[in-house]
């Protein structure tokens, strides 16, 4: 790791959330030996977009090296409604093609939200729990403090549902989308809050300045749903892995 240091107000944030500070390019390293810690069989939660793809990429590399991964079982936080799983926008595409592929996982142990329905989301809810449950959850986080897609207003109780994004969550895909915020689906399934927290372990990624205000307000700020990731302070072991950019203080 580089000679950063953790920012003295960030020092500890809370007895249950570490706070590991390294330069971008270290982030996917990092949080991938925190998360080889679950193969080669666990139950992995992942998220998808671009924060992760780092820690990805050096899983496989680590499978080269010899860790044994094919054994391990995916849950992904979300998906869009409306986009067919053979969308290669869909979230379900991203996990077969961006982990789950490179890491040799067959397909019946890859799990993504699909469907509308509460009948679907609560045979997602069922499913994870018939795994006994995530080992460990993967996830980032969005500019408005979202984890997985719970918005700004999702409380700790909630569950696996359908939820509308915000405007500033689908601008911020729609580089996805041709740039086009109307391509951009205006629902998704997620995992509540409570499905998240009920994972064993927690690895949050974040990197840029874009995700700072977010950031420190989930480990600094108070418990609210006004920023649902600052409920992963209620956990009892929480990994961040940032670059200094994701944890700078405004000026
Ligand atoms: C993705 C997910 C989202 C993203 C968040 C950050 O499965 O659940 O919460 O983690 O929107 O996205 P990126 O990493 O693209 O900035």
């Amino acid at each position: 790791m580089t000679g950063v240091t953790l920012p003295t107000d960030l020092a500890p944030v809370s007895a249950t959330t570490r706070v590991v500070v390294c330069a971008p390019e270290e982030i996917g390293d990092v949080a991938a030996g925190v998360v080889a810690t679950v193969a080669p069989d666990g139950v992995l939660g992942v998220a998808t977009g671009s924060s992760p793809l780092a820690l990805y990429a050096a899983l496989i590399r680590r499978r080269t090296e010899g860790l044994a991964t094919e054994g391990l079982r995916l849950f992904a936080l979300d998906e869009y409604v409306g986009l067919p799983d053979d969308d290669p926008r869909s979230y379900a595409a991203y996990v077969r093609s961006v982990i789950a592929e490179p890491l040799g996982i067959p397909a019946a142990h890859v799990r993504v939200p699909s469907g509308s329905t509460a009948a679907d989301a609560a045979a997602y809810e069922r499913a994870i729990a018939e795994a006994g449950g995530v080992d460990l959850q993967i996830v980032g986080i969005g500019r408005n403090g979202h984890i997985g897609f719970n918005e700004p207003g999702s409380d700790a109780d909630t569950r696996t549902r359908v939820v509308t994004l915000d405007e500033s969550t689908r601008r911020a895909n729609a580089e996805h989308f041709d740039g086009d915020l109307a391509r951009v689906p205006t629902h998704a399934m997620t995992q509540g809050v409570a499905t998240i927290l009920a994972a064993r372990r927690i690895v949050l990624v974040a990197s840029g300045a874009a995700k700072a205000a977010a950031l420190r307000s989930a480990l600094l700020g108070p418990v609210t749903a006004d920023n649902p990731a600052s409920f992963l302070q209620r956990h009892p072991d929480v990994t961040v892995v940032a670059d200094p950019d994701a944890l700078r203080e405004d000026r």
